[in-house]
């Protein structure tokens, strides 16, 4: 099914130069990029992003650290892009990650993990809801899309 996910490189991935080494894997995965920009996010919007973790111990510092720069916010669309994401990315951490996930090859630090994902397609729903306004998400199909697995 053709569905989408929020993506999110984190401040250590563009702090570390990993733009575009993480943009490329879902690239060449076959995913479609339909939503890109660069913020710093408010406090509020890190807290109610991770909210299902807000009596967690480490949820301060989660939010400390996700608004603390420049953050690249995507919605990336595909067939089954929210659970393959998943697997791209890799397990949360890094050392139990699987070589060839980004968390895997890229991270070490659990909460230095780079790459944030939707985990359900509820969570997409609303992740990409809070991020995005709807002008900033574009329909558009690519010049060879009858050749390709995509709606
Ligand atoms: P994310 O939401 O960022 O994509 O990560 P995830 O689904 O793989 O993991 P999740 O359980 O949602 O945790 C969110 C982020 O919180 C940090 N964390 N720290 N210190 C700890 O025990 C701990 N546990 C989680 C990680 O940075 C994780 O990505
Ligand atoms: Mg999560």
């Amino acid at each position: 099914m053709t569905e989408r996910t929020f993506i999110a490189i984190k401040p250590d991935g563009v702090q570390r130069g990993l733009i575009s080494e993480i943009i490329g894997r879902f690239e060449r995965k076959g995913f479609k990029l339909v939503g890109l920009k660069q913020l710093i996010p408010s406090k509020e919007l890190a807290q109610k992003h991770y909210g299902v973790h807000k009596d967690r111990p480490f949820f301060g510092d989660l939010v400390e650290f996700i608004s603390s720069g420049p953050v690249i916010a995507m919605v990336w669309e595909g067939e089954g892009v929210i659970l393959n994401a998943r697997k791209l990315i890799g397990a949360t951490k890094p050392l139990e990650a699987e070589p060839g996930t980004i968390r895997g090859d890229l991270a070490i630090d659990i909460g230095r993990n780079i790459i944030h994902g939707s985990d359900g397609s509820e969570t997409a729903a609303f992740e990409i809801n809070l991020w995005f306004e709807d002008s900033e998400i574009n329909e558009w199909k690519t010049s060879d899309y009858k050749w390709r697995v995509e709606s």
